[in-house]
């Protein structure tokens, strides 16, 4: 294991020192930790929640001052004791770890499915200081389901014309009714773009990379499997011969097209035993 590793992967114990919801199931929490605010788009660390457990939250945005954000929703167990946690509270993080998104090209078309925002707030913000002109697009089911409501909203008054925002929602409770799906063909159908980069459920970036490779745009996804150690060794995040931890989360289309049979199809549990998503 080399020095990085070592020294990313010892755990800190740092205090939240800001808590934002951003709906009613997911909260933005603020902590201080060197290490992790030298992340870069696309990285994560393991929050380990006292008493309950340890999980991969992807880094939402790093500031300045060293200070750093999750944002978190709440599925089980962790997830809910984590948001239930209060301003001055401990936790311990380990990381920052895995790949990032590889910035490029003059136009990004970036799609975020829910949650699956958060490393794309940090993505956006780095993509805008590079210089590259960004299409954002975050779906949800209802207007209560979407994340950073107000940061992306003033993007376009900080940015002028180099970014456009568009929200969807299935039941039409805010921005576009419909798939974020269909609207992403049809950006794809009469815009030019360089790469699209994507998070969110397995199933949206799998239609994702079917419309990608259909129009020939490169594409870059942020994965989820199940993650224990995080450094590459135990075998629990494998997905189609990767391991999410250490040869991701950020996979290319190339290495997609690879793990094609398992792409929103299949993923392990925590027990190892093989679930249809
Ligand atoms: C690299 C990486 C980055 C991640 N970044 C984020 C992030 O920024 N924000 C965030 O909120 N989550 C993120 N996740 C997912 C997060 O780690 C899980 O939601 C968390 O581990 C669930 O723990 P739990 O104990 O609350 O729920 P569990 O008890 O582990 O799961 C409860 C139930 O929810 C299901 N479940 C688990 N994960 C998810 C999920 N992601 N979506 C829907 N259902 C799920 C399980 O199958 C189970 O049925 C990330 C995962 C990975 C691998
Ligand atoms: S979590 Fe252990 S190899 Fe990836």
């Amino acid at each position: 294991m080399s020095d990085w590793h070592i020294k990313n992967n010892a755990l800190r114990v740092v205090r939240i020192l800001r808590i934002k919801p951003e709906n009613p199931y997911v909260k933005t929490i603020t902590f201080k930790d060197e290490l992790s605010s030298s992340a870069d788009p696309g990285q994560f660390i393991m929050v380990w929640i006292p008493g309950v457990d340890e999980i991969p939250l992807s880094i939402s945005s790093v500031h300045p001052d060293g200070s750093v954000s999750v944002t978190v929703a709440e599925v089980g167990d962790a997830t809910k004791a984590l948001n239930s946690m209060g301003v001055n509270d401990l936790i311990g993080v380990r990381g920052p770890f895995g790949n990032k998104f590889e910035i490029y090209g003059k136009r990004a078309l970036i799609i975020g499915g829910g949650t699956g925002m958060a490393p794309l707030l940090m993505l956006t913000n780095r993509v805008l200081k590079m210089g590259v002109g960004a299409t954002v697009i975050e779906g949800a089911e209802t207007k209560n389901k979407i994340v950073f409501l107000e940061e992306l909203t003033s993007l376009p008054k900080l940015h002028n014309k180099s970014i456009k925002v568009f929200f969807t929602t299935e039941d039409g409770s805010y921005g576009i009714k419909g798939l974020i799906t269909d609207l992403v063909e049809e950006m794809l159908h009469r815009e030019k773009f360089d790469v699209v980069y994507a998070c969110g459920p397995e199933g949206m970036i799998r239609k994702i990379y079917e419309i990608t490779e259909q129009y020939s745009v490169d594409m870059q996804a942020s994965l989820e499997r199940y993650i224990r150690c995080a450094i590459g060794i135990c075998g629990s995040c494998v997905i189609g011969g990767y391991r999410v931890c250490r040869d991701g989360p950020v996979f290319s289309e190339a290495q997609m097209r690879k793990m094609k049979n398992y792409l929103g199809k299949v993923r392990y549990n925590e027990r190892g035993e093989r679930i249809q998503i």
